[in-house]
């Protein structure tokens, strides 16, 4: 019997469905179900049936009684979360399961023979770099229908929050360090997963940037640059795709925790962007509920029975109005109908996993980033490789975390260069297997928990001699860096955003011996975020940056090596000189020591003062400066900068046209293939805005389209719409959008420090949009001497 089939179940032996025709839910009984809970079952129904005291719940959660109609979901697949659920009123639960790579289910589902699992793709980031929205439209397609397949009625995806600093340990869940892309993408993802019926939840809402003390943290921000870079990406996913949810973030922003902020989740998120769902809070345990209602966030996960206790506690005395509640319930009610579960929908357990795998390697073949290639690429004449690094051995899929992904299996480098009938170096195969075998033996007895994983197995240290030796062997050296990052833990600077000293002289003996040789050096970057490359990047013949691809990682790397797929992702973020070059450096918990030190650890909760700076509060004093903003307005160097990535074949930008429309202008170019094989070209369209207005960075993308793939001579003209609101920079005395007349130039790039051609627009009126004042900081910000 599915899980419909159960709670029906329930429903006639329990003799509930006897309950009068209008308390029953239905879209035409919202107000009559709501009338006919009690207030006991008005605050179950706003809290999650998921966790208890695990999540920071209170003693008093032991003793609180449920009402005894209500229901907890019998959680077969330990999924992320649900509701509870009201038979006799036909209230159905929400089931919930994270997250943006792909379902995360546990395999064995209680009560069920067999293993269950769910499709691996690319991580966020590397959907990003793919610039293709209708891919992620594609992804979010598959990752919609696995949820229908086991029965669940939201995704806790996407996660959008800016890429504000590299050592951020859950970017790779992220697009981008820019608003628009981030948004596109979201609202891509979302779009692709409610066309089948399921909800997204875009989180981490808002400016949820590092996970050093993320629960504590407070985010000292200024309006300008909180709506301009931090809140963009949501309102342009709310806007676009009407998410069904949105998670609200464990952080405080000027003083005041996300969650209990009416300014943040009804004035911004309802009443200026017209969002029509819930506000789910991240899986924080207990705060203040009240406030948490009163502000608008309907839902508080992973939910303890205490929260219940307080709400009708405070109802009951007058604090919390049950007004408040009865909003939140409504939201809530408004979801379930719209649920696979409230509808009925049978659970098949049969995802199409071989379907959504070739997806995931067409998406992974899209997302990879060519940062070098001396000609080498794609593979000529070559029968056998000479394949180093633990990771070319053992692919890493995704991150850890919520953001993982329990996969059918991973391809890795080596086993996808054998399938394609390449011959690897016996010797290295056995070395490194051996290798990767050791440590397995150490850690056997590791559990995982959560937020914790088992170290990493550690560069092997090769002997320099014994490269020389290996050197006349193969036709062609491929090494591959890993790393890996996850919730709750920020990365550090030696040995994870630098290489470490092994990895460093294993690309530096490698590419000496096979360079004597005569032999060329690739190295694959199969990484969770950014890394160092500005002090080994002139060694290797190419590197390309594979990021994170799901399952069918191998695969789609072997694919760009043999030249079966042409890479054509770009970087969606900048990649520093070295990792102080961010002005956000100046202020995020970086940490030299690893993940064992203070600064890296997830949670320091209920500190007393002196408050610790980067840990307690976080000043976003670099302001509009992230990313590229900065680096292109300052002229400062980068090792590849934001949007860059290259291809086997060249392409050529012409005919730059723009026309002024209605609301805003229409650009367009034509993208013409040059080189002798077919590829894809992502194109950028920056603005840069005419001076005296507001403050500008140099340029901010504002448009983005990626051409099909286009045969040698074949040409496509790509158009670019852009709004004047986009066009718009936030100004705080105002508290307005405000659009500046004057002419702007336009251009595009093939990256931002690549414009291929430019044309100008004359924008004739100003324009504002006034919002309102509101999330202020208590003091101005300061800001950084470097971006004045
Ligand atoms: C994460 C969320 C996730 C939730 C449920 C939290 O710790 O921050 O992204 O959706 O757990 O697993």
């Amino acid at each position: 019997m599915g899980r419909s089939g159960i709670v029906l179940a329930i429903c006639l032996l329990t003799g509930w469905t006897v309950a009068t025709a209008q308390s029953r839910l239905t879209a035409g009984a919202l107000d009559a179900v709501i009338k006919s809970m009690t207030l006991e079952e008005k605050a179950t129904l706003l809290v999650g049936s998921s966790q208890g005291v695990l999540f920071g719940g209170d003693p008093s959660e032991a003793v609180y009684d449920l009402p005894a109609t209500a229901r907890i979901y019998d959680n077969r697949m330990a999924v992320g979360g649900s509701t509870y659920f009201f038979p006799h009123l036909g209230i159905t639960p929400v089931v919930m399961a994270d997250g943006p790579a792909g379902l995360r289910l546990a395999v064995k589902h209680s009560g069920k023979e067999g293993e269950y699992y769910c499709t691996a793709f690319p991580v966020a980031t590397a959907l990003a770099s793919s610039w293709n929205a209708d891919l992620l439209r594609q992804i979010g397609g598959a990752m919609g229908s696995e949820a229908v397949a086991y029965g669940v009625d939201v995704i806790l995806a996407p996660a959008l929050n800016l890429h504000r600093n590299p050592l951020c340990g859950r970017n790779f869940e992220y697009y981008s360090e820019d608003p628009y892309l981030t948004g596109k993408m979201a609202a891509a993802m979302i779009g692709g997963i409610q066309a089948q019926g399921v909800g997204t939840s875009a989180k981490h809402f808002a400016a949820n940037s590092q996970e050093t003390n993320r629960k504590d943290d407070d985010v000292i921000i200024s309006t300008r640059v909180l709506r301009e870079m931090y809140l963009k990406g949501f309102e342009i996913a709310v806007r676009e795709s009407q998410p069904w949810t949105v998670m609200s973030s464990y952080n405080r922003i000027n003083g005041t925790w996300t969650q209990e902020d009416p300014a943040l989740l009804t004035t911004i998120l309802r009443d200026e962007w017209g969002f029509e769902g819930i506000v789910l809070t991240d899986w924080t345990g207990r705060r203040n509920t009240a406030a948490q209602v009163s502000a608008g966030n309907d839902l508080m996960m992973p939910g303890n029975k205490s929260q219940i206790a307080e709400i009708v506690r405070k109802v009951r005395s007058g604090e919390l109005p049950e007004a408040d509640v009865d909003v939140c319930v409504r939201r809530i009610l408004e979801l379930v109908l719209k649920t696979g579960t409230f509808r009925g929908r049978e659970a098949t357990d049969a995802p199409d996993l071989t379907g959504h795998a070739a997806i995931a390697r067409q998406a992974a073949s899209e997302g990879m980033v060519l940062l070098k290639n001396d000609g080498v690429l794609p593979l000529k004449d070559v029968r056998k490789i000479d394949l180093f690094g633990n990771t070319s051995y053992r692919f890493i899929a995704g991150g850890t975390g919520s953001g993982q992904v329990n996969a059918a299996y991973v391809v890795s480098l080596k086993d996808a260069l054998e399938e394609a009938g390449y011959q690897l170096n016996p010797y290295l195969e056995r070395l490194y297997g051996a290798h990767l075998a050791l440590h397995d033996a150490r850690y056997a007895d590791y559990v995982a928990g959560p937020f914790t994983q088992a170290p990493g197995a550690g560069e092997l240290e090769l002997d320099r001699d014994k490269v020389f030796s290996l050197s006349a062997q193969g036709d062609v050296a491929v090494l591959t860096i890993g790393r890996n990052a996850g919730e709750a833990r920020d990365r550090h600077i030696p040995d994870d955003f630098d290489l470490t000293a092994a990895e460093t002289a294993l690309i530096r003996n490698v590419c000496d011996a096979y360079h004597s040789a005569g032999k060329k050096v690739v190295v694959v970057l199969n990484v969770s975020g950014v890394v160092e490359t500005a002090s080994w990047k002139a060694w290797p013949d190419a590197i390309l940056l594979a990021w994170q691809l799901g399952q069918e990682g191998g695969h789609a790397v072997t694919d760009a090596l043999t030249g079966a797929v042409n890479p054509s992702g770009k970087l969606t973020m900048t990649f520093p000189l070295q990792y102080f070059d961010h002005p956000s450096s100046y202020n995020f918990p970086f940490s030299y020591e690893g993940p064992a030190s203070f600064g890296a650890t997830m949670s320091v909760t209920g500190r007393k003062e002196p408050l610790v700076k980067d840990v307690d509060y976080t000043l976003y004093e670099e302001g509009i400066y992230v990313g590229y903003r900065y680096f292109s307005s300052f002229g400062k160097e980068v090792s590849y900068p934001f949007g860059f990535g290259l291809s086997y074949t060249t392409f050529a930008y012409s005919r730059p046209s723009v026309k002024a429309t209605a609301d805003g202008f229409l650009a367009s170019v034509t993208v013409t293939n040059t080189g002798s094989v077919a590829g894809k070209e992502a194109v950028q369209l920056y603005v840069s805005a005419p001076s005296g207005g507001l403050e500008k960075p140099a340029c901010e993308l504002k448009s983005f389209a990626k051409t099909r793939l286009l045969q040698p001579g074949e040409s496509e003209t790509l158009s670019f719409p852009v709004t004047a609101y986009e066009l718009a920079s936030f100004n705080e005395a105002a508290s307005a959008w405000e659009t500046a007349a004057g002419t702007y130039r336009v251009l595009f790039g093939a990256s931002v420090a690549d414009f291929r051609c430019e044309t100008q627009v004359r924008i004739r009126q100003s324009r504002n949009w006034p919002v309102h004042d509101v999330m202020n900081p208590k003091q101005p910000i300061k800001e950084l001497s470097i971006v004045k």
